[in-house]
């Protein structure tokens, strides 16, 4: 089994992120070989200043290490290994313009103004497949939002090894958490909660305090009515059912029996109680991310050690992908 699997370094790790995937990444580096990287080329598709891209490269990977990634896992950032980049120019020429037209991220990234978009934006998902393609990644760790990525990083995988006769790429699997594939925005439960949302409120950072997070438990949106005795009854509250996933990922729980906990009760008393298990869980996080960001430099050396071992794993890959397309090198 090989895990690979990336977070864009843009704006602050988020509790959707937290959730939906770095629990898995940190509970996969048991199960095998593992490789979690800062996609720092990916941030180069949208508006980030030099700055901010070198600042959240450094705090994104502390936030991964204090979280618990560790030396079982490789760590690093896509820069530093340039085969991703290598295999993502090899793959343009297997993806088709229909393909990447079809995934909702581009739509609504682009929004109406496609000819004003990035070209990097648009092959955005090519680089993904690389990123995966390149270590023949078995098991790839993502929210449910990345799937259709995913499978088009499948289609890629199934097109290059037909149209050139080879069996190079085995096809990667999406695992999607099943405790937390989407977590929603807490001020709309119809939005996923997201590091581009406007709105600090809707959404709990890593790197914020305890006071911060109770503030934001309760201010998030809710209804009036009293929590049922069964989870199935939340279909249509999706606020409501937002924070009972929330609380019930955080906690490691099945969702039903914290309803059952809570059935009769109003959110005047089941947010105070999420606050608390968030600031129990996320406080020590913070605690670490905060002594890591003391050396950036250490942070920045890890980063490098993790990058020399990704590419000995990535260069054999580059090599036969370059080999099957007749490139001479
Ligand atoms: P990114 O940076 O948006 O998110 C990182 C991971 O967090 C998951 N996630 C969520 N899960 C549940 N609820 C949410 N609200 C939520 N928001 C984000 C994402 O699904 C993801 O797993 N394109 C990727 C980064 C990437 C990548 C890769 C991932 C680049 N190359 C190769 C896997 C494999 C992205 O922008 O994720």
């Amino acid at each position: 089994m090989r895990v690979v699997s990336g977070i864009q370094t843009t704006g602050n790790l988020h509790l959707g992120n937290y959730l939906g995937a770095i629990k898995q990444w940190v509970a996969m580096q048991d199960q095998g070989e593992c490789l979690f990287f800062l996609a720092d080329l990916h941030a180069l598709t949208g508006n980030i200043s030099p700055q901010e891209l070198a600042n959240s490269t450094i705090e994104m990977a502390a936030t991964l290490m204090a979280s618990g990634i560790d030396d079982r896992a490789i760590l690093f950032n896509q820069a530093r290994v340039p085969a991703h980049a290598e295999l993502c120019w090899i793959l343009n020429g297997t993806a088709r313009m229909g393909w990447l037209n079809r995934m909702t991220q581009w739509k609504d990234k682009a929004g109406k103004n496609r000819e004003g978009a990035s070209v990097g934006l648009f092959t955005y998902p090519v680089l993904q497949a690389a990123d995966v393609l390149v270590y023949k990644a078995t098991h790839v760790p993502v929210g449910e939002d990345q799937k259709q990525h995913l499978e088009l990083a499948r289609d890629i995988a199934t097109k290059f090894n037909t149209d050139f006769e080879v069996d190079l790429f085995p096809l990667p699997e999406p695992f999607i958490s099943k405790a937390a594939p989407r977590i929603m925005s807490l001020r709309d439960g119809s939005a996923k909660m997201s590091k581009s949302d406007p709105s600090d409120l809707s959404r709990i950072n890593l790197s914020d305090d305890d006071d911060t997070i109770a503030q934001k438990f309760k201010k998030a949106k809710t209804d009036p009515e009293p929590l049922p005795d069964s989870f199935d009854a939340l279909a249509e509250r999706p606020e409501a059912k937002n924070l009972v996933t929330i609380f019930a990922a955080l906690s490691d729980r099945d969702p039903q029996s914290v309803v059952a906990e809570f059935a009769g009760q109003g959110f005047g008393s089941f947010k105070p109680a999420l606050a608390d298990l968030a600031i129990s869980t996320l406080g020590p996080v913070r605690e670490r991310l905060n002594q890591l960001l003391v050396d950036r430099e250490a942070v920045g050396a890890q980063l490098a050690r993790g990058a020399e071992r990704a590419s000995t794993l990535a260069a054999p890959t580059l090599l036969a992908a370059q080999k099957a397309v007749g490139l001479q090198v």
